[in-house]
């Protein structure tokens, strides 16, 4: 039996004001994905900044191919659950597939989600018209919103896959464009996945809120992984962006450390994890 939280040091909450602040102070932030209590103790422990409970879950923890079968359901359930785990590490949770279809929904998903579940911000993909709307309908009843651009998963099937966005110019500019409209409707986070290294550069400089890197380079203000990469136990190729921490290290919670350790540092991503 576990006491919840036993052996973590004090540390002060992460808030968003604190997250605008690691961005000014050039500290890289922490975030690591999460699915249920004992991983959230993991990443408590280790100093993780962020916990991200994502859609990601369809894939790593129902085995679907892709992240739309996701529920709100599933989301509230996964999300209460780290939550339980968690005291400083910030929580930020996925609007899945459909639940951000038009502000009314958006706004209900966010409520379970921040209200009932304990979250303190919801991620939400894409800069359509309705997406931002969404975002400023969120943001403007407290709901802090963290945006996601670039390789959006819910996105796969437009796609034709899981494929690298924004390798030419005016593909670049475009989402440098999203970024930018995303952050004028209030998003107060942004995720970057999937991009050359170029453009994560571009967006991370051109915003005021920090960027969070997923297969988007080294200049990022922060990174993300799924955490079943970053332990090496997800089937078939491991993805270029990620990198097995478990290998070398003797327990999960080492290997959560050495990621924290390597992104703080920069070291983690290494040019083998980008794309150019
Ligand atoms: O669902 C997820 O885990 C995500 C990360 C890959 C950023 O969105």
């Amino acid at each position: 039996m576990y006491v919840q939280n036993a052996s973590v040091p004090d540390r002060k909450p992460v808030t968003v004001p604190g997250l605008l602040a690691m961005k000014a102070q050039g500290r890289r932030i922490v975030m690591l994905t999460a699915y249920d209590a004992s991983f959230a103790w993991q990443l408590e422990a280790a100093g993780v900044d962020i916990a991200l409970v994502g859609d990601s879950l369809g894939m790593v923890i129902q085995g679907h191919a892709s992240t739309l079968p996701v529920t709100l359901e599933h989301m509230v359930y996964h999300t209460a659950a780290v939550a339980r785990g968690l005291s400083a590490t910030m929580l930020v949770a996925d609007l899945p597939f459909m639940a951000d279809r038009d502000v009314a929904h958006a706004l209900e998903a966010g409520a379970r989600l921040v209200g009932e579940a304990g979250a303190a911000m919801v991620k939400i993909e894409g800069a359509a018209p309705h997406i931002l709307e969404a975002t400023a309908a969120l943001t403007a009843r407290a709901i802090p919103v963290c945006a996601h651009l670039g390789l959006t998963p819910q996105s796969v099937h437009k796609f034709g896959g899981f494929r690298i966005q924004g390798r030419e110019q005016a593909a670049a500019d475009r989402v440098l464009a999203e970024a930018l409209a995303v952050q004028a409707a209030g998003a107060d986070l942004l995720v970057m996945e999937g991009v050359p290294v170029e453009l994560g550069q571009r967006v991370t400089a051109a915003l005021k809120i920090p960027v969070i890197g997923i297969g988007a380079g080294p200049h990022c203000d922060g990174q993300v992984l799924v955490i079943h990469d970053l332990l090496g136990i997800t089937p078939g190729k491991r993805p270029k962006f990620s990198k097995d921490f478990l290998a070398g290290h003797d327990s999960v919670g080492a290997a959560i450390a050495a990621y924290t350790e390597d992104v703080r540092s920069g070291a983690f991503p290494a040019p083998e994890h980008c794309f150019n």
